[in-house]
């Protein structure tokens, strides 16, 4: 007799986050269509100073994607494929903008592969519009006071605003 297996797939969208651009949430709703579940994994990174707390990104994230139920948001720290294996996800999830992002990423996940050669890190493209967006770029632009509107979700709009008065 057959028995008809049904697996769920989890996957984790590790990142910093600092901030979230709609270039990560293109990503996101992507993997949130391809995989069961999508756990956006936000680095604490005690190292880095980040221009938003862990609680606002965290909040940021969560306010985003709070209509979408197989979008979770959650912190890390420590080694990726620790996470990814307390978790019992299957996939990671990195966007690849462009070419110069391969080397990178390439290193990562076979890094990655070596630590726990169960997971597999699964590369996305974003739309077009979003292939030059990082959030360095988001921050350095906001703080010289350029305009970042359709670059950002409204609210990390709105936030910037805030830490970077005189806009
Ligand atoms: O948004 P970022 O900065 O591109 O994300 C990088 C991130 C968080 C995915 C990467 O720095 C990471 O996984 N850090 C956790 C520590 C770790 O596992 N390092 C080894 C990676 S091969």
């Amino acid at each position: 007799m057959t028995r008809a297996t049904t697996m769920s797939t989890l996957a984790v969208y590790p990142g910093s986050f600092d901030p979230l651009t709609n270039g990560h949430v293109d990503i996101i709703l992507r993997g949130a269509r391809l995989f069961d579940r999508i756990v956006v994994a936000i680095l604490v990174n005690a190292d880095k100073t980040p221009l938003f707390s862990k609680d606002e990104r965290v909040d940021i994230a969560r306010t985003v994607f709070r209509d979408h139920p197989n979008v979770e948001v959650d912190t890390f720290d420590g080694l990726l494929v620790d996470y990814v294996r307390r978790r019992g996800a299957q996939v990671i999830v990195r966007g690849l903008r462009a070419v110069s992002d391969f080397e990178f990423e390439f290193q990562m996940a076979l890094m990655n592969r070596r630590l726990n050669e169960r997971v597999e890190t699964v590369f996305m493209m974003p739309a077009e519009q979003y292939t030059y967006i990082s959030s360095r770029l988001i921050k350095e632009v906001a703080s010289l006071g350029g305009g970042v509107h359709g670059l950002v979700p409204d609210l990390v709009e709105a936030r910037l605003r805030e830490k970077i008065p005189g806009r």
